[in-house]
């Protein structure tokens, strides 16, 4: 598959409120995040999920926010701004080879990597530092369009993320996508 980056012009449609009859974030991380959790959020675009994460994890939480657009991200920030969520948000451009979480090694409570995975080049090189960035017993929400990634392209992808330690916990029925919650170890 190619690694095409999903363009900007494309944040602004995946923010429109009318996803949420099909991606609803308040029921797809429900029981999922906590106040005071650090969550990673790779790839957030303009941020559809990330101001839900920001209200359920509050003001004690962190949610770290990577992504290899700037223009993503000024928007996300802008919308966290005025949502008054800015201070628990850490937002960071990035290059596609490497996420830039050292900092976070180990610290890392639940990883929501929703549309985005496929876009990554190297999927091995993604679970990897994932792993790197969880606490033990961290959570992993992985979620691919069904209309961009064939169900052999997930599978291969769970496979990656069992090579770097995470194992199976459930596969929950998300509208249009495919999906899996993983555990690391
Ligand atoms: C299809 S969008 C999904 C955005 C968001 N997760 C959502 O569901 O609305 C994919 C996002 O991942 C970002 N992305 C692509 N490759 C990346 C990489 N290697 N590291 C971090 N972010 C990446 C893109 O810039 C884009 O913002």
């Amino acid at each position: 598959m190619a690694h095409r980056v999903c363009p900007s012009w494309l944040g602004y449609i995946l923010i429109c409120p009318l996803r949420r009859w099909s991606d609803n974030p308040v029921e797809i991380l429900a029981g999922r995040v906590r106040p005071g959790m650090t969550v990673l959020e790779p790839g957030p675009g303009m941020g559809f999920f990330t101001l839900d994460l920001l209200r359920m994890v509050g003001t004690s939480g962190r949610v770290v926010a990577v992504d290899v657009q700037a223009r993503m991200l000024e928007r996300l920030k802008r919308r966290a701004d005025k949502a008054g969520l800015l201070a628990a948000l850490d937002a960071r451009l990035v290059s596609p080879d490497s996420m830039g979480l050292g900092d976070y090694a180990s610290l890392v409570d639940f990883t929501l990597a929703f549309a985005v995975v496929h876009e990554f080049p190297d999927v091995g090189g993604f679970f990897a530092e994932v792993a790197a960035a969880s606490k033990a017993g961290a959570s992993l929400l992985l979620a691919e369009p069904k209309g961009h990634v064939t169900s052999t392209h997930f599978e291969a992808e769970l496979k990656a993320a069992f090579e770097h330690g995470f194992t199976l916990q459930d596969r929950p029925s998300i509208r249009r996508s495919h999906a899996a919650l993983l555990k690391k170890g």
